[in-house]
């Protein structure tokens, strides 16, 4: 109904499984982007980015019970983020959605944000 989350309207958690789960695919395989996640197994970043998610757009807030606030800007400094790895990281969301059954206006919603905030989280040149 028209008070629903997005969050709820898209399908809920397990939606945000699926898209996450699928864009850490991508960056698992990719030359660019991969070097740039510290850790061995990505499987913590892949939470940390789901449950991000899942808090944005209405669902429970376990990224702050977790993370507290988000500050993504400033958790993104210690890595080199240029156009390149802008470019890369969308590509690998952009395959991500498409695999999700969303309507045309959900899909318009959530990748408007998503070139938002990689465009945000830009700190090269
Ligand atoms: C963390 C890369 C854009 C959300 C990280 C990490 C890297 C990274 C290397 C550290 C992995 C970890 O240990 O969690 C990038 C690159 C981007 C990008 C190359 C390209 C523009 C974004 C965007 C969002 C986002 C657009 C949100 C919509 C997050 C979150 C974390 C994270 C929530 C974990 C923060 C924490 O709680 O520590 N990112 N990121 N990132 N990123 Fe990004």
């Amino acid at each position: 109904g028209a008070d629903e989350t997005f969050y709820a309207s898209v399908g809920g958690e397990e939606t945000f499984r699926r898209l996450v789960a699928r864009f850490y695919e991508g960056v698992a395989a990719d030359p660019v982007l991969r070097p740039l996640y510290p850790e061995e197994d990505l499987g913590p970043a892949e939470e940390r980015l789901r449950f991000f998610l899942i808090q944005y757009w209405g669902g429970p807030a376990t990224y702050h019970e977790r993370r507290g606030h988000p500050r993504l800007r400033m958790r993104h400094v210690p890595f080199a983020i240029g156009p390149a790895e802008r470019d890369a990281w969308l590509a690998h969301m952009r395959a991500a959605v498409d695999s999700l059954d969303l309507s045309p206006d959900q899909d318009e919603t959530l990748w408007s944000y998503l070139v938002y905030a990689a465009g945000s989280m830009q700190n090269r040149p």
